[in-house]
């Protein structure tokens, strides 16, 4: 059994009895948080690109637990040059970890740490095989029709997609993405956190419940579900 628990925008947990993984931690001035940056513990942090809203927390929690940040290569290496165990690897390639694979999958996105000139590669999403289960973390991304490779590959338990609109896919497309990926799940995420990607969950869950084979399963920070 796997707990997954929405922490705000784009942070998730995933715990099993054996590992906690924590996915993109914007906790400080995360306006949607649950957490405390300092009391986070976990034995891997995904990070899907250098945007504040993603990398956020993810260096300072590595440093005080000891955890792995695991990205693509040049975000990898920015982190290591920061002081913290990381594991670099790229898209579409995949790695099996003691929690289970991991396969980075594309996202159409920008990845540079914001007011600074550093690039940090391409922005990535996540497929994770944790114990039987298969749970994929779009990152923030556009819509774009490789998602139905994904949905080939994969039997996915759960999908976590961005519907904010303005810096990434708007419900719309967001319901396009839960046709072409057919998880039995989809949990929206990267919406409300600001005016700007002001979002009717409501609305998304009926259009996937209505035109898909999907259910939507709406998370409040701090909420969590099992899988
Ligand atoms: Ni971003
Ligand atoms: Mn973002």
């Amino acid at each position: 059994m796997i707990k997954v628990q929405f922490h705000g925008h784009a942070c998730f947990s995933l715990s099993t009895a054996q590992h906690t993984i924590v996915i993109d931690p914007w906790i400080t001035d995360n306006p949607m948080t649950d957490l405390k940056a300092d009391e986070v513990d976990c034995d891997y942090i995904l990070v899907s690109h250098g945007h504040f809203d993603h990398l956020g927390d993810a260096i300072a929690i590595a440093k005080r637990t000891g955890a792995t940040i695991i990205g693509v290569a040049e975000l990898a290496t920015y982190c290591a040059n920061n002081g913290v165990k990381a594991h670099g690897m790229h898209i579409g390639g995949g790695y099996n970890f003691p929690f289970g694979r991991l396969q980075l999958t594309p996202a159409w996105h920008g990845s540079s740490v914001l007011g600074e000139n550093i690039y940090l590669g391409c922005p990535c999403g996540f497929v994770i095989n944790l114990e039987d289960k298969y749970i994929y973390h779009a990152g923030d991304t556009g819509l774009f029709g490789d998602m139905q490779l994904i949905g080939n590959k994969y039997a996915l338990d759960l999908a976590l997609l961005p519907i904010g609109d303005n810096y990434v896919m708007g419900p719309e497309d967001a319901v396009t993405a839960t046709e072409l990926l057919r998880p039995k799940t989809v949990v929206p995420m990267h919406y409300n956190t600001f005016d700007l990607i002001k979002q009717d969950a409501n609305l998304f869950k009926h259009k996937v419940e209505t035109t898909t084979n999907s259910k939507c399963h709406i998370l409040a920070p701090g909420e969590e579900m099992t899988i």
